[in-house]
């Protein structure tokens, strides 16, 4: 298949790389002349485990090219996939289309011969029928199909997830499509990948749908956790628990600082927005919202009771401040709302991220970093672990012990045991468990 990835961005790259490794000729298109060369120079824009080998070996083998050209990579097309951007919209949270909407004129002024167009960014129900329209404005005559194909794999695994789906979504009803989608995702079905076929719409919904459900179940899993503080329960215990029951999963139970990252806070948002105008609101999922808005500052409360009732005056070290391990990105990350409640708190900040410093370094201002965690501990009178880096699992208790000004440590994604810190003699606070 000859295919068209529009946006160079998370999903289209991946996308775009691991079709190409499918043995499918694929143009990724992107306006951004800085990205573009970085892309054609083997360079890769974000951090992603195993991506710069496999976007360098599939481009070097000639199934995989990079331009800005998008009306001549459309028109060479069998299936052209939009995976630009749906940021939040400034000021009501509503998801923004406009990039998505620029490139279905474009597209629709390329098309030739029968194409189909797929979506792959999240959109909301309802975006695929205007695509459709705006391609039919653009080019009354053209033979295309609309599809949505909406994508679920996760930042630090997305190779992974991408090649080993629990399942393909493809919503449409026009058979030819429905062939043409069945020959790009073959290989996966070939390892047993359920296709699942279902309308536009049902599609779209799904997508939001999906990611609201896991949203829910974090916050879910949280509140239990503070609950467990007050009782005396252990969370993960808890966790555990019922995550045996095969009804309930045992997966997205970890208690931790609140979720994060480019999906669930744009998302979440977007349903509850979707939801509202549509006259059906979700007040589970709204409820979410604020519980999760809420979480992330409050967790900085619970650094400042670690260390007595205060920090004004004192240094806290942070370690991890990417919104998950194995990423680069910040985007709603809870360390930015955790380090400004701190900083608002009278706290001096020390930071440090194995991978995520170039971007923290453009969106926190007014702290320092340090090069490794024990930078971070010299000096500090709490270390507070935000992300569940590898690093951070072995860290090497009685060199930090030894270099803080106050052994404390608040361990917000539950890395250690407790018993285990205590004994170097550092006080330990953590989620969800009594130590
Ligand atoms: C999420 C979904 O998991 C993907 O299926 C989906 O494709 C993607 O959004 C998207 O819509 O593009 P992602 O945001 O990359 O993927 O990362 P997750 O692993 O889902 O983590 C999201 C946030 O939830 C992180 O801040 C993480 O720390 C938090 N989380 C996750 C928890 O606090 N507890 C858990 O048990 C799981």
């Amino acid at each position: 298949m000859r295919i068209t990835m529009i946006g160079a961005g998370y999903v289209g790259l991946v996308s775009g790389a691991c079709f190409a490794d499918f043995g499918h000729q694929v143009c990724c298109i992107d306006r951004d002349p800085e990205k573009l060369a970085m892309l054609k120079g083997g360079k890769i824009p974000i951090y992603e485990p195993g991506l710069e080998e496999l976007v360098t070996t599939n481009a070097l083998q000639g199934r995989l090219r990079f331009d800005d050209n998008l009306a001549d990579a459309v028109s060479q097309s069998d299936v052209v996939f939009i995976a630009v951007g749906t940021p939040s919209r400034r000021g009501d949270g509503f998801a923004d289309l406009s990039f998505v909407y620029d490139a279905a004129a474009e597209v629709g002024r390329a098309l030739k011969g029968f194409t189909v167009v797929v979506t792959k960014s999240t959109v909301p129900v309802g975006t695929g029928d205007e695509v459709e329209r705006i391609i039919r404005e653009q080019n009354p005559a053209a033979d295309f199909a609309v599809v949505s194909n909406p994508e679920f794999l996760r930042e630090g695994s997305a190779i992974d997830d991408f090649k080993r789906p629990d399942r393909i979504i493809v919503g449409t009803d026009a058979t030819g499509a429905k062939a043409v989608m069945g020959e790009v995702y073959r290989p996966l079905s070939l390892n047993a990948a359920p296709i699942f076929y279902t309308s536009r719409r049902t599609a779209e919904l799904t997508k939001y749908a999906g990611n609201a459900f896991l949203a829910m179940k974090i916050t879910f899993i949280n509140e239990i956790a503070d609950l467990c503080e007050r009782l005396g329960a252990d969370v993960q215990d808890v966790a555990r628990g019922i995550g045996m029951d095969n009804r309930i999963g045992a997966k997205f139970l970890h208690a931790g600082p609140g979720y994060g990252g480019s999906c669930f806070p744009k998302d979440t948002l977007a349903l509850v927005k979707t939801a509202q105008d549509a006259a059906s609101p979700i007040r589970l999922i709204e409820t979410t919202v604020s519980i999760n808005d809420q979480r992330k500052r409050a967790m900085a409360r619970k650094v400042v009771d670690a260390c007595g009732g205060s920090v004004r005056g004192k240094t806290i070290g942070v370690l991890g401040l990417t919104f998950k391990p194995n990423t680069d990105d910040m985007r709603d990350a809870p360390s930015l709302a955790i380090i400004q409640a701190l900083k608002d708190a009278g706290a001096s900040i020390k930071a440090y991220d194995p991978v995520g410093m170039e971007q923290a370094r453009k969106l926190i201002e007014g702290i320092e970093f340090g090069d490794s965690a024990y930078a971070v501990a010299d000096g500090s009178h709490a270390i507070v672990i935000v992300t569940e880096w590898n690093a951070f699992r072995s860290l090497d208790l009685k060199r930090l012990r030894a270099l803080m000004a106050m052994p404390v440590m608040v361990d917000l994604r539950n890395v250690y045991r407790g018993e285990d810190v205590v004994k170097e003699g550092i006080a330990y606070s953590s989620v969800g468990r009594e130590r």
